[in-house]
C-alpha cells in the first residue's frame, strides 16, 4: 500500500463534497455538462472585481528589489499592517501588525492555529452541520472534534454546549456565515456563547479559544450584521480568506488576526510563525499579500448571490421544500425528502440534479445546494426540481399555509 493506513482511511471518510462532484463529473461526461445540474462545490462563481486586476498590474509592475523572497514568516509588514488597521476599525480593539499572520487561504489559517494551541488530545468542538473537513484539520494536529449540534433553527444551542465543555476544551470553530446553512450568528448567540465560555474558562481554569473563522463574512444579504466576535471574547482567534469575497480561491490568500484582548497574544503568534513554517506554507503567497491589502475594502457583487438565493429558495419552498432562510455565504440546506439523506441525494441524481447530503457535514435528515451557479443553470434546473419533487412525494403547500 503506497499511502498510510490513515490516510487510507480517511480517504474511505472523505468529503461528500468531492465524492459527489466527481460522479458528477463522470455523468456530464457520459450525458453532457448541459443535461447536469451540479450544485456540489462552493466555488465562487463570480470573477474577481476590476479592483483586483488593477491593484495586481500594479503589483507586477513594481521592480523594487526583494519582493518576490523569503519574508518574515507572518507576511509583509505593509499587509499586516493593513489587515490590522481594517480590525481596528471593524472592533473599536488595538489590531496591531504584530497580531496578524498572512496565510494559504482560510484552509490555511485554521490549520496554523490549530497547529499552534493544539496538544495531543485535546478536543476542538465543532457545531454541526459543520464545514466537514475541519474534522480532518483537527485530526492533522493531535486533536479530536468535539461535535455538539445546534438547534433546530441551525442557531448556537448553549444548553447542549454546557455538557459538551471540559478541561480537555482548548477551542470551539465557529462559522458565521455558515457553511452548509447560510445562518449568520446574531449578536444574542454570540453573546450568550461569549459569556458561557467565560464562565467556562473561569470554572476550569482553561484558556478556551475562539476560532472564528470567516470566509463568507461579506457575502451577506437584506443589511443582515455580522456581528464582529472579538468584541464579545478576550480569546478570539480570527481566521479568513479572499476566496468567496473577492472570488479567489485559487490564489490561496487569507490572514490570522488574533484579538489584542487575547492572553498571551504575542505567545500565540511566534507559535502561528513558527508553524506556518514548519507545516511548509513557509509564508503566504507574496504577490497576493501585496494585492489583496490594497483592496480590503472591495468584494464580488453579492447581489448575484442574493438573487439565486431568492429564486431557488422561492422556488423551492412553494414546491414544499423545508428550510431556514439562509442569511449569507451561498447554500441552501432543506430537509431532505426521505429520512435516509444519501438515499435521496443519490434519487436527485437520478434526475442529474448534484447535491451533497447533510451526512457530509454531521447532520443527517439534509442536503447541501450550492447556489454559487450561473443564473441560467438556476433558471434551467427549475422544472426538474419540480418533477423530481412530485416523483419523491412531495406536496406543495396548501394555499392556508403558504404564508
Ligand atoms: C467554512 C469554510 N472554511 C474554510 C474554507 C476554506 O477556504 P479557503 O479556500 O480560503 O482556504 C471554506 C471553503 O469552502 C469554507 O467553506
Amino acid at each position: 500500500m503506497p499511502i498510510s493506513r490513515k490516510v487510507t482511511e480517511q480517504i474511505g471518510r472523505a468529503s461528500w463534497i468531492r465524492k459527489m462532484f466527481e460522479e458528477g463529473q463522470t455523468l456530464k461526461a457520459r450525458v453532457g455538462a448541459e443535461n447536469v445540474f451540479d450544485f456540489t462545490l462552493g466555488n465562487p462563481i463570480l470573477e474577481p472585481p476590476e479592483e483586483f486586476f488593477e491593484a495586481l498590474e500594479a503589483a507586477a509592475a513594481d521592480r523594487t528589489p526583494g519582493l518576490h523572497r523569503y519574508m518574515t514568516n507572518a507576511g509583509f509588514l505593509e499587509a499586516r499592517q493593513a489587515v490590522a488597521d481594517r480590525h481596528s476599525l471593524e472592533s473599536g480593539l488595538q489590531y496591531t501588525p504584530d497580531l496578524v499572520v498572512m496565510t494559504v487561504g482560510a484552509a490555511g489559517a485554521v490549520n496554523v492555529t490549530l497547529k499552534t494551541i493544539l496538544n495531543p488530545g485535546e478536543e476542538v468542538v465543532l457545531l454541526a452541520p459543520y464545514f466537514a473537513e475541519y474534522w480532518f484539520y483537527v485530526d492533522n494536529h493531535g486533536g479530536v472534534s468535539r461535535i455538539v449540534p445546534t438547534d433546530d433553527k441551525f442557531d448556537i444551542d448553549l444548553a447542549a454546549l454546557e455538557t459538551a465543555i471540559h478541561p480537555g476544551t482548548r477551542a470551539l470553530v465557529l462559522n458565521s456565515p455558515n457553511n452548509p446553512t447560510g445562518r449568520v450568528y446574531g449578536h444574542s448567540s454570540i453573546e450568550g456563547l461569549a459569556r458561557l465560555l467565560d464562565r467556562k474558562q473561569h470554572e476550569l481554569g482553561t484558556t478556551i479559544y475562539l476560532i472564528t473563522d470567516e470566509p463568507y463574512r461579506a457575502i451577506v444579504y437584506d443589511d443582515v450584521d455580522v456581528p464582529v466576535v472579538s468584541m464579545y471574547y478576550r480569546n478570539t482567534i480570527l481566521c479568513t480568506s479572499h476566496s468567496k469575497d473577492l472570488g479567489l480561491p485559487g490564489e490561496r490568500i487569507g490572514h490570522i488576526a488574533v484579538s489584542p484582548e487575547a492572553e498571551d497574544a504575542a505567545t500565540l503568534i511566534d507559535g502561528m510563525a513558527f508553524a506556518i513554517r514548519t507545516l511548509g506554507f513557509v509564508n503566504a503567497p507574496a504577490l497576493m499579500q501585496r494585492v489583496v491589502s490594497q483592496i480590503l475594502d472591495v468584494t464580488v457583487d453579492v447581489e448575484f448571490y442574493r438573487g439565486n438565493r431568492d429564486l431557488l429558495y422561492g422556488e423551492l419552498t412553494a414546491l414544499g421544500f423545508e428550510m431556514v432562510k439562509p442569511e449569507g455565504a451561498f447554500y441552501l440546506f432543506p430537509r431532505s425528502l426521505l429520512e435516509d439523506d444519501i438515499a435521496f441525494v443519490r434519487a436527485l441524481q437520478q434526475h442529474r440534479i448534484l447535491t451533497v447530503p447533510g451526512s457530509g457535514f454531521g447532520t443527517p435528515g439534509y442536503f447541501r445546494i450550492s447556489y454559487a451557479v450561473e443564473r441560467s443553470i438556476l433558471e434551467r434546473s427549475l422544472p426538474i426540481w419540480q418533477k423530481a419533487a412530485r416523483e419523491l412525494g412531495l406536496e406543495p403547500p396548501r394555499p392556508s399555509l403558504q404564508r
